[in-house]
């Protein structure tokens, strides 16, 4: 950065729907983002990502046995000086991709010093007010384990294509944004996680755990937040590649007590009756 060279903005689309929300609104910041900036828009329901296989490879410095785009993807994020991703509500989720993504952080250790600090926006778009269930909690996930900085995120309602640009409102949030994202400013909500920001929290016995960053807080008389434990996560890259360690001290482990698992779980091979679909023919569907 600082080079002269234009910005490199990554937009991550996590929806099908063509010219849909999360497409239109990514290009509405876009244009209120002051700075000189290329826009490369990324249909994220378009790639192929496969399920993490849980080899552990990736961990161990081998390369994913999975041939398919989730190295695209990561070199994209490497490269970019900023991010704005965007999903639909599905199901009180974000769409199944992000989760599908995420599946695969291990390999995000491989570019976390690139990603470390780099601003990213999350943007929800809901159909239904108040029915946005942990979509948030989904992105933030994402951007956390990116170490990335997160600017905002923000769930807007916006049902049929096009809605969240028909509202004064939200062009006034996209300009904001715009101008926010290579700024040192950012949108923290009123009330969320005193660690994280994010408003999504596990009830345990006495305090609430943030379901992001994991810091617990307790709520005072008068309604205050107040800081108990950091959640161990968030941090700079050396101490997030602290949990790489750990993950590779429990690979170890695994070869250490591999004769003991066997022994415990090779008896249930046999039991129950594996079922699959049929296989299709292209004229199966009519
Ligand atoms: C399969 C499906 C599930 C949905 N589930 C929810 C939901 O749980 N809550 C909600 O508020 N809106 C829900 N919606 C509405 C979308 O979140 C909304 O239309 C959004 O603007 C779509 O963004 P897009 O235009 O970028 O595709 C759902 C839409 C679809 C197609």
């Amino acid at each position: 950065m600082g080079d002269g060279k234009p910005k490199r903005v990554l937009g991550l689309v996590a929806s099908p729907r063509v010219l849909g929300n999360c497409e239109t609104f990514i290009k509405e910041i876009s244009r209120h983002i002051p700075e000189q900036h290329v826009l490369r828009l990324l249909r994220l329901t378009s790639l192929n990502i496969r399920p993490c296989r849980a080899c552990y490879g990736c961990v161990m410095g081998n390369p994913c046995p999975e041939d398919d785009d989730i190295q695209f993807l990561l070199d994209e994020l490497a490269a970019a000086d900023a991010v704005i991703l965007a999903s639909p509500v599905y199901y009180l989720g974000a769409n199944a991709i992000i989760k599908g993504i995420c599946d695969r952080g291990f390999l995000f250790f491989s570019i976390l010093e690139k990603t470390c600090n780099k601003p990213i926006i999350l943007l929800n778009f809901f159909g239904i007010p108040e029915r946005i269930g942990m979509a948030p909690q989904m992105l933030e996930t994402f951007a956390m384990f990116l170490g990335m900085s997160v600017k905002a995120s923000l769930s807007i309602e916006a049902a049929l294509p096009g809605a969240a640009l028909m509202n004064e409102k939200n062009i006034v949030t996209a300009d904001h944004l715009g101008r926010m994202l290579f700024s040192s400013g950012s949108i923290r909500p009123e009330r969320g996680c005193p660690f994280c920001g994010s408003q999504i929290v596990r009830i345990a016995k006495v305090d609430y755990i943030c379901t992001v960053c994991h810091g617990s807080f307790a709520i005072d008389a008068i309604g205050n937040f107040v800081k108990k434990k950091e959640g161990g996560i968030m941090g700079p890259p050396e101490h997030m590649l602290l949990h790489r360690e750990w993950l590779r001290g429990m690979k170890k482990r695994f070869q250490e007590n591999k004769k003991k698992i066997i022994q415990t779980i090779s008896g249930y091979k046999e039991d129950g009756e594996w079922i699959k679909p049929p296989s299709r023919t292209p004229s199966s569907r009519t």
